[in-house]
């Protein structure tokens, strides 16, 4: 089985510890190899580190050692055999902190930090997932996204093949209409009649636009 094979793993590792692989067995497990990741860690970092059963807040100011507990961390996890580098989901807000986590805990654990497939920032781990399951919302694996200039680009396109005014209806105004109505799920089907009234009198939650947003699946 190649790695691209493996799922996104369905719950937490401490849940459900992987079953090891032959090539697994040849690895020392248990103790960490190398446990010297831990000793630049305070006394609560490292609680925090080795807290790996349940879940860990960890509340602390600007550049006080968060990011460096997370990554000691995933670096933890995988020295102890807890989970294998693509069975971990790691997000962060910004394409900056995700390089940042993915540098740091190479530093780490050395090559091994390239198969964490799951880092990334909630975009592109949620894009990764689409991707691969876009099937079961009835996309295409070839989709594209669109940017916003992209997306009002269309949308003013099928505002005028619905025939509504675009200078009285914008293009603007119905991505920000849509985007509300996605971020509710209500798919053109589902949209309470009031909201659909709220565009060119209810030509925007029927229209084409709405459906052909990606909205209609
Ligand atoms: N226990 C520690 N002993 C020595 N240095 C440490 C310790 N913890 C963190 N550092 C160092 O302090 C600096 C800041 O750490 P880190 O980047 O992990 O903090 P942060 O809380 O994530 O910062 P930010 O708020 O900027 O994201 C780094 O250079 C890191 O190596
Ligand atoms: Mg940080």
């Amino acid at each position: 089985m190649s790695a691209d094979s493996y799922p996104l793993a369905s719950g937490p590792a401490e849940a459900a510890p992987p079953q090891p692989r032959i090539s697994d067995l040849a690895r020392p497990r248990g103790a960490p190899a190398a446990s010297g990741y831990l000793e630049g860690l305070n006394p609560e970092q490292r609680r925090a580190v080795e807290t790996l059963d349940g879940p860990v807040l960890v509340l602390a100011g600007a550049g006080t050692g968060k990011t460096r507990v997370l990554t000691t961390r995933l670096a933890h996890i995988l020295a102890t055999g807890r989970a294998r580098p693509w069975e971990l989901l790691a997000v962060t807000f910004t394409n900056k902190a995700a390089r940042e986590m993915r540098e740091r805990i190479g530093h780490l654990i050395g090559p091994e930090a390239e198969g964490l497939r799951w880092l990334g920032t909630f975009h592109s781990v949620a894009a990764q997932i689409l991707r691969r399951h876009c099937e079961l919302v009835g996309l295409k694996s070839s989709f594209t996204i669109l940017d916003t200039d992209d997306q009002e680009r269309l949308l003013k396109q099928l505002i005028e093949a619905e025939g509504i005014d675009p200078k009285r209806w914008s293009a603007r105004h119905l991505a920000g209409l849509i985007d509300h109505w996605k971020n509710r799920g209500w798919t053109p089907d589902k949209l309470p009649p009031v909201e659909g009234e709220s565009f060119a009198n209810g030509r925007g939650g029927r229209s084409t636009a709405f459906t052909r947003s990606g909205c209609g699946r």
